[in-house]
């Protein structure tokens, strides 16, 4: 889906942070592109950290996912946010602190 096309509607408050599924991908290859475009998460590495905790989508209108989230713990006391995203046309509306939020408890 086209960045315009997830953008006929306003966000709403229906916002939620959700693992990262495999059926994702192409949703998540376009916004990952849009946000990273010279360093953009490969299909190969996409389907292997679906496999593992710490990689979450943020959806809105319970279908369109314009952020995501890439954490990792080690051991009880130190985590590493290897990837923090908001849709371009979506920032600067709270969405990334929510992720930010969210990713300080959950490390
Ligand atoms: C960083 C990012 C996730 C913030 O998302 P967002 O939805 O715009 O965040 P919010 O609306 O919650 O804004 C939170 C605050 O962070 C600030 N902010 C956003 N990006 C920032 C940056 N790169 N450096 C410093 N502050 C930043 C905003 O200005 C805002 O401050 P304010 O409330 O005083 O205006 C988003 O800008 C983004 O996806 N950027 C491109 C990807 C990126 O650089 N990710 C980080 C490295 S992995």
């Amino acid at each position: 889906m086209k960045l315009v096309e997830r953008m006929t509607t306003l966000p709403s408050n229906s916002s939620v942070i959700r693992p990262m599924k495999k059926d994702d991908w192409e949703e998540f290859r376009n916004l990952d592109e849009e946000i990273f475009p010279d360093d953009a998460v490969s299909r190969e590495s996409f389907e292997k950290r679906v496999e593992h905790e710490g990689f979450f989508a943020l959806e809105i209108d319970s279908k369109r996912i314009v952020g995501c989230l890439i954490l990792s713990r080690f051991g009880d006391d130190a985590g590493h946010l290897g990837r923090i995203g908001v849709a371009p046309l979506m920032q600067k509306r709270g969405l990334g602190t929510k992720l930010m939020d969210f990713a300080f408890r959950w490390l």
